[in-house]
């Protein structure tokens, strides 16, 4: 059975999350967070007094599950609610930590793949156009300057966390996110870049929308 395949890649804030769901929702197809994933890996060592290197002998013990119940995305962790936790900024900066290691990729790329294989996905993150599914059938680049995004997610935490540390967060994980060795974030050749630092996120999902409209009817 032919699945569609929408990948929207890009870095830390620029509203990856918010417009694959949104569009996701309007195309009727599943959504698929994979920070989500990183994130929980990241999780796993926190808990356990792991280094990020030490996970790799871990890998095969760690399950993670995601359900979506009223259009909220809950995660489990070897069946543990870790919504919140995967959130915190020491789970953003172990995530971007375990996602350097080739194990912890292979793992990840995987099932993803497999969740691909069986639903019409929209798949968020950084490498799901260039590594997951190389012939999606739409890829999106987003991308926004890293002073908007940090005014984006400032806002978004209601000025809880101060501006100047979430910028150093989102400065720290593109640097890790876009020279590590194994799948950089980058835009693949055949993406569609699209610069939203001037866009709403109506404007954003819209945006996107009409693009995977476009691939999908061809
Ligand atoms: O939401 P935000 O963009 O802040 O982060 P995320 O998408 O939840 O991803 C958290 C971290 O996981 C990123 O900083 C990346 O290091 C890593 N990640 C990755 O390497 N590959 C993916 N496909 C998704 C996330
Ligand atoms: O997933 P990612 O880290 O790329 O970003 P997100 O969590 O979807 O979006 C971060 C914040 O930016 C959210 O509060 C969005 O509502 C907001 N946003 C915005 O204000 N304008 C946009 N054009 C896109 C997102």
């Amino acid at each position: 059975m032919k699945t569609f395949k929408i990948a929207i890649d890009g870095p830390a804030g620029v509203g990856k999350s918010s417009t694959a769901k949104a569009v996701a929702k309007k195309l009727g197809f599943v959504y698929v967070d994979t920070g989500a994933m990183y994130r929980s890996v990241g999780v796993y060592c926190l808990d356990n007094n792991l280094q990020p290197e030490e996970v790799v002998p871990h890998l095969d013990k760690i399950s993670i599950d995601m359900k979506y119940i009223d259009d909220i995305q809950y995660v489990y962790l070897n069946g543990e609610d870790v919504t919140k936790k995967i959130r915190t900024p020491e789970g953003s900066i172990y995530a971007s930590k375990v996602a350097v290691i080739k194990e912890v990729r292979e793992k990840l790329v995987s099932l993803q793949q497999q969740m691909g294989m069986h639903n019409n996905v929209v798949m968020d993150g950084r490498d799901i156009g260039n590594r997951v599914f190389p012939d999606a059938d739409a890829k999106i680049f987003l991308t926004a300057s890293a002073e908007k995004r940090a005014e984006r997610r400032f806002n978004e935490l209601n000025g809880t966390v101060p501006y100047d540390e979430i910028l150093n967060d989102i400065k720290f994980r593109d640097k890790n996110d876009s020279t590590r060795k194994i799948d950089p974030l980058r835009p693949s050749s055949d993406s569609v870049i699209v610069d939203n630092s001037d866009m709403t996120l109506e404007e954003t999902i819209l945006h996107i929308y009409n693009i995977c409209i476009e691939r999908i009817e061809k």
